[in-house]
């Protein structure tokens, strides 16, 4: 694939020698809303959720797609997803509590925590969400928790941990023995042998494996290990699956030189083969669900950010930037590599290479490094890419920036979707004690 057409699998062209997102000038988005700025593209969130629900339908109509919502919380985003038939999948109450708010149903929503607090429990219980469990000992409290409210124990679910892991960094491998997700091979049979016993009536499985997951072969042996623990549980509990859920993870090209997943060998290695194995068990009515936060949202989003300072030090040429690890963590947090661009086509200036650099004070606030482009100038704009997941979310106010503003762009249109924060905002929920006034 072309560097151009890398850029517009993005939504993104150069258009008389100005970057367009979705077909909008980004300089006069910069210019509109400040900086930095992330700016969404609805129909890139749209495409990628149906590309990737077609490719389950052709195996299976009962497949469903629960967004991570950990990747992107903002409630216009959760309003796409859901107006496209998405369900959700949360990591905690606020996130449930969010997807409830933009109307979600209770059936749409799968909670899969870890370090469940009895609270945590009550709220799931209290609003008939199904929860998947990560670890044998927090059942007993789950169930008390139905007994206390009255409610009824329908389905219950387990998060296995195949032990085959994947994914672009050490913190983002969730599969493993050393790693603090889900029940192991040698704790499954006990944990839905108690779950029947303690009166849950409906099942379920879920495995996620990592993130980032680029090559579908990544998820091969895990997909193998998963099959065999389920058949193992059936033949054992005698027991059937309503549903087999197989996590998230699934990659974008970050790079310029990396290709995008490969959403037919995806089908083939996890959906298909799963498939074939459960049917020849008899289980041909359960459904598959998939998690994909990364997928769905990264590639529709970039930060827009102005150049303040260009700096050359003696040894190194850096571009400073408005946007720091405050605003997008994953460089600092895990060494991710993010493409930055320049809003202008300036092809006809010197090629230089630049760090990125944010204006947090820390040495490890670089957003790129030794990134080549064309001379920059101080005032003008960058683009940094695929900021919709992980992005926002793990953004913070550290040294006191606010937190910048959400666009959303949808027909050409731009829409504020998330104000900028204010200063006021950064000291709002603080309280000063009496003798400290
Ligand atoms: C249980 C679970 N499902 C889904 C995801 C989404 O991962 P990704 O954004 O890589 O698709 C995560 C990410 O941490 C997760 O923990």
């Amino acid at each position: 694939m072309s560097y151009k057409e890398w850029l517009k699998n993005k939504d993104l062209e150069y258009q008389s020698g100005v970057l367009h997102i979705a077909g909008v000038n980004t300089i006069d988005l910069a210019k509109k809303f400040g900086t930095p700025v992330y700016i969404l593209n609805e129909r890139l969130i749209r495409a990628r959720y149906k590309a990737l629900k077609d490719i389950l339908n052709s195996e299976n109509k009962n497949n469903q797609i629960h967004f991570a919502v950990k990747a992107n919380t903002s409630l216009s985003i959760l309003k796409i997803l859901l107006s496209e038939g998405a369900g959700f999948d949360c990591s905690s109450v606020g996130e449930v509590f969010t997807c409830l708010k933009v109307g979600a149903k209770p059936e749409q929503i799968i909670y899969t925590g870890n370090m469940f607090t009895n609270d945590d429990f009550k709220f799931a219980v209290e609003h008939d969400i199904l929860v998947n469990l990560d670890c044998v000992s927090q059942l007993k409290r789950l169930a008390r928790i139905h007994d206390e409210l009255g409610k009824e124990k329908k389905m219950i679910s387990f998060r296995i941990n195949p032990e085959f892991g994947a994914g672009h960094h050490a913190h983002t491998i969730t599969a493993g023995k050393e790693i603090k997700f889900g029940i192991l091979d040698n704790q499954v049979i006990e944990a839905y042998s108690k779950a029947k016993e303690y009166g849950f009536e409906q099942f379920g499985t879920h495995i996620h494996i990592g993130s980032g997951i680029i090559d579908p072969h990544d998820y091969e042996k895990a997909i193998e290990k998963y099959l065999g623990i389920i058949m193992n549980l059936a033949d054992t509990l005698d027991i059937t699956f309503d549903f087999v859920d197989f996590g998230g993870g699934l990659g974008i090209p970050y790079r310029p030189e990396e290709e995008p997943l490969d959403l037919v060998l995806y089908k083939e290695i996890v959906i298909k083969k799963s498939k074939e194995a459960l049917e020849k068990m008899g289980m041909e009515k359960l459904s598959f669900k998939v998690e994909p936060g990364r997928y769905l949202s990264a590639e529709a989003s970039i930060i827009l950010t102005q150049i303040n300072t260009i700096k050359n030090n003696g040894y190194k040429l850096f571009a400073g930037v408005d946007a720091g690890f405050n605003t997008l963590i994953r460089p600092t947090m895990y060494g991710s590599y993010h493409h930055i661009i320049s809003c202008l086509q300036n092809e006809e200036r010197e090629e230089m290479k630049y760090d990125i650099a944010g204006p947090i004070c820390e040495s490890g606030d670089i957003l790129g490094r030794e990134r080549i482009l064309h001379e920059l100038e101080e005032e003008e704009y960058l683009a940094i890419l695929d900021s919709g997941a992980y992005g926002f979310i793990m953004s913070s106010p550290y040294n006191s920036r606010p937190r910048p503003a959400e666009v959303l762009i949808n027909n050409k249109k731009s829409y504020l979707i998330r104000k900028a924060e204010t200063y006021d905002d950064l000291i709002q929920h603080q309280v000063i004690p009496d003798h400290l006034k």
